[in-house]
């Protein structure tokens, strides 16, 4: 890992991933989380202050950067959690032992997504619900075509992230299907805000 992935870009995405439309979908979907949670691609913890004082939270991330800001907010939130420095394609945990799953802009960037989404169906229980935000490929032609264009230099800078993945076909893909899906952009260049957000369940 590079200077530049290790000391800068931890601190560029703590900053970055706290736009206030961010933050306002956390606090819309992040309390509908219940029970035994895990968080696929934790991050700097900003989800960690909506979740309800009940919750149980694994965090899951194999970032040792980003885990540091998330302690101080669990440990600010007072809130139980469980942080595990792997990735996600290979989670060491039981099956069917979550109640809830959440996944907020990771899909992007977690390099093998179909493989995660296969861990979180296999470590929910049977009722058990992915909340999740993501952004991905814009349904405008030309805007997709200028995120193709950019995705390899955008991988490069912003630690893995791909602007045109489908995260609703590749749940889809890996035994869920939606209860409530919403589509579109949230403010934003066009390229990197289209926005698809809701709740799975498996299928
Ligand atoms: C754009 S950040 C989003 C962080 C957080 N979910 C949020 O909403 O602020 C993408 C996250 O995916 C994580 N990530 C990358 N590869 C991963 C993997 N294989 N397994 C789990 N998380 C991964 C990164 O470390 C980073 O925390």
């Amino acid at each position: 890992m590079g200077l530049y992935d290790k000391y800068l870009l931890p601190k560029l995405l703590n900053l970055a991933m706290k736009a206030p439309e961010m933050t306002r979908l956390r606090r819309e979907l992040v309390p509908l989380a219940t029970g035994r949670v895990l968080e696929i691609g934790v991050g700097s913890g900003l989800n960690l202050p909506f979740y309800a004082q009940q919750v149980h939270v694994t965090g899951v991330d194999p970032s040792l950067e980003l885990q540091a800001y998330a302690r101080e907010i669990a440990q600010d939130a007072k809130l139980a959690v469980e942080f595990l420095a792997v990735s996600a394609e290979a989670i060491p945990l039981a099956d069917n032992i979550f109640d809830t799953a959440v996944i907020t802009w990771s899909l992007c960037t977690i390099p093998d997504p179909d493989a995660a989404l296969r861990e979180v169906r296999r470590l929910l229980k049977p009722a058990g619900k992915l909340i999740f935000i993501e952004h991905g490929e814009s349904p405008e032609a030309n805007i997709a075509t200028w995120q193709r264009r950019i995705n390899p230099t955008w991988n490069k800078l912003a630690g893995g992230c791909h602007l045109n993945r489908r995260p609703d076909t590749a749940m889809l893909a890996n035994g869920f299907k939606f209860a409530e899906m919403t589509k579109g952009y949230i403010p934003g260049p066009k390229i990197a805000t289209y926005s698809y957000r809701g709740i799975a369940t498996i299928a």
